[in-house]
């Protein structure tokens, strides 16, 4: 997990509630990020749910990267979640995922998860550096593409569940976290 890192040469952030009027830049941070996006109507219809939450990260206010993610009873659903190209790798994602680990804590939530596209190797990679692991292989799961998708979960330490019967080892699992370092 992350939080042994050094976090000086992260930037600094302030992490605030998505309002609509940050959408244009959201919309913009989507599109380069993804090939099959999210329109600024799907967010609006999502975030109409009253378990749906948007959060942004801006840097000398300008938004760098944006979050949706559900609650449920007992955890919490990461939808979309992109930081802006030319900020990635200077911990932006980092800190908005730590941001969410601690409202975990605070919620009496015990766990996040999300399904992530099997060729979508790098974010496999950020959520594998940040303590998440792949528990699920959902076969054919896109309406776009043939992809697979891996479902990925962080769960707070001290929550000890039996080894689930979907428990896979692929080319995520097969990491060790000294491989991830020199990626
Ligand atoms: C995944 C994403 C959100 C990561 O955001 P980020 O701000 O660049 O990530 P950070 O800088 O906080 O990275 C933290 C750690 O994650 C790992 N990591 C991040 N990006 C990585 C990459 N491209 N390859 C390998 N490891 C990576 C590294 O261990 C990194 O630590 P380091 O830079 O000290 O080595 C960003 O790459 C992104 O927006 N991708 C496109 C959208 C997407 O795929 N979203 C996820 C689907 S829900």
């Amino acid at each position: 997990m992350s939080f042994g890192k050094t976090q000086q040469q992260d930037v600094k952030l302030q992490i605030r509630w998505l309002i609509r009027r940050d959408m244009v830049e959201v919309l913009k941070i989507e599109s380069a990020s993804f090939e099959y996006t999210w329109s600024e109507e799907d967010f609006l219809r999502c975030l109409r749910q009253r378990n749906c939450i948007g959060m942004v990260a801006e840097q000398d206010h300008e938004i760098v990267g944006f979050m949706i993610y559900e609650l449920h009873k007992s955890k919490l659903r990461i939808l979309n979640f992109a930081v802006a190209t030319e900020a990635r790798r200077r911990g932006v994602g980092r800190q908005m995922i730590c941001r969410l680990i601690d409202k975990l804590s605070q919620q009496r939530r015990k766990e996040i998860v999300l399904d992530i596209r099997e060729t979508n190797l790098p974010a496999q990679m950020f959520f594998r550096s940040e303590g998440f692991r792949a528990i699920q292989i959902l076969r054919d799961y896109y309406d776009d593409t043939d992809e697979d998708a891996y479902v990925m979960r962080y769960q707070l330490a001290g929550i000890d569940e039996p080894r689930s019967p979907y428990m896979i080892k692929n080319r995520i699992s097969e990491y060790d976290e000294s491989e991830l370092e020199d990626v």
